[in-house]
């Protein structure tokens, strides 16, 4: 668990986005609240995971951590200073300190600059000079293993595998504090999964750059995690060391996620459980009343409906938001 000096601090946070109904003066009509008071730290150096079902407001919190959708309520402190009250001049600086890489590596580059331009853009918006940032762009693509002669190329002329590797040189350019890694290789095949995940890890030992991990695999986070967070429905769950929520998940949206996860070893393997939920996700922009989960969840009852279940302390750093969570 982060103590005191937390690289980062995110409390509850909120994010809706408008419904709006008529073409020509459109009117709001509700709201999609795609993260409903999230709470979060990153120490220094360590990897939080981020996990949970697609839809569940993953993306949209790191967004709004990194200013690119604005909180309507909460707050995003890093080293202290809220960046959710910072102008946009203010903001500028605390940029370079917090990187994002995204999913889709066939998307997020733009096609008519070439890698070195990319890997360079951010160093061009901080106003560094040409030749120091060509320079910082060689040492990046070096950190990442692509050969800096590669640098005149356009991004059709990468593998994917290679393509991530440039948004990785791009964020670390910078020399960023924490680097936000929205499923940094779910877009890739498994093949290079492993490639770009021990890159990413050894960058991290060398560079004590703390990560904020999202992902769907349960595989990747068991391998890439120091802690893992739960989301559920624009709500975090359950946090946990990840040794603890692997070995002793305490809510029921864990469990089930846990349960649909193969295991490595065969003999546990064998004897795995599914348990399947009832039902799909509900809709952000209807929520239940309550506990988030209950729509879904096989232990529900009626205090479920009625009362939005507190943070409960289980043991050091594992928290979990259920009722029955002691049962
Ligand atoms: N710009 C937007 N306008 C309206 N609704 C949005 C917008 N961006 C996201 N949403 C909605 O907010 C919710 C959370 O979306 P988000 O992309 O954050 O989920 P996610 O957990 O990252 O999903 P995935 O695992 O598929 O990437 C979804 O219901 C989505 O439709
Ligand atoms: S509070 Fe109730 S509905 Fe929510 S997870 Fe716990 S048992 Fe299930
Ligand atoms: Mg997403």
């Amino acid at each position: 668990m982060p103590a005191e000096d937390a690289l980062l601090k995110v409390e509850g946070v909120h994010v809706e986005f408008p419904i709006l109904k008529g073409l020509v003066f459109p009117r709001r009509v509700g709201s999609i609240s795609a993260v409903a008071g999230v709470s979060i730290e990153v120490a220094p150096g360590e990897t939080l995971s981020l996990v949970g079902e697609s839809g569940c407001g993953k993306s949209t919190l790191a967004r709004a951590i990194l200013r690119l959708v604005t909180a309507s309520a909460g707050q995003v402190l890093f080293k202290g200073v809220d960046l959710t009250k910072l102008s946009p001049a203010k903001m500028r600086p605390f940029r370079r300190h917090v990187q994002l890489v995204f999913q889709n590596p066939y998307a997020s580059l733009h096609p008519r600059m070439t890698a070195r331009e990319i890997i360079a853009e951010p160093l061009r918006m901080l106003g560094m000079d040409r030749r120091e940032q060509v320079e910082r762009a060689k040492q990046a693509m070096q950190r990442v293993q692509l050969r800096p002669e590669f640098g005149d190329r356009y991004p059709f002329a990468f593998s994917g595998g290679q393509r991530q590797r440039i948004g990785i040189a791009r964020a670390l350019s910078v020399n960023p504090e924490m680097v936000v890694l929205d499923e940094p290789v779910s877009a890739l095949d498994v093949s290079v999964q492993a490639d770009v995940l021990n890159l990413l890890k050894d960058l991290q030992a060398d560079l004590g750059i703390a990560y904020l991990f999202i992902a769907h695999n349960l595989a990747v986070v068991r391998h890439f995690s120091d802690r893992v967070a739960v989301m559920y429905l624009g709500k975090i769950v359950e946090t946990a060391p990840r040794d603890r929520l692997f070995k002793r998940p305490a809510h029921p949206y864990t469990e089930a996620l846990l349960s649909a996860a193969p295991m490595p070893d065969p003999i546990r393997e064998r004897k795995r459980q599914r348990i399947v939920l009832r039902g799909e996700i509900p809709s952000p922009a209807n929520r239940p009343t309550g506990c988030c989960f209950r729509t879904r969840c096989p232990k529900a009852a009626a205090i479920c409906a009625q009362i939005d279940p507190p943070p409960v302390t289980l043991a050091q750093g594992h928290v979990v938001n259920c009722h029955f969570a002691n049962a």
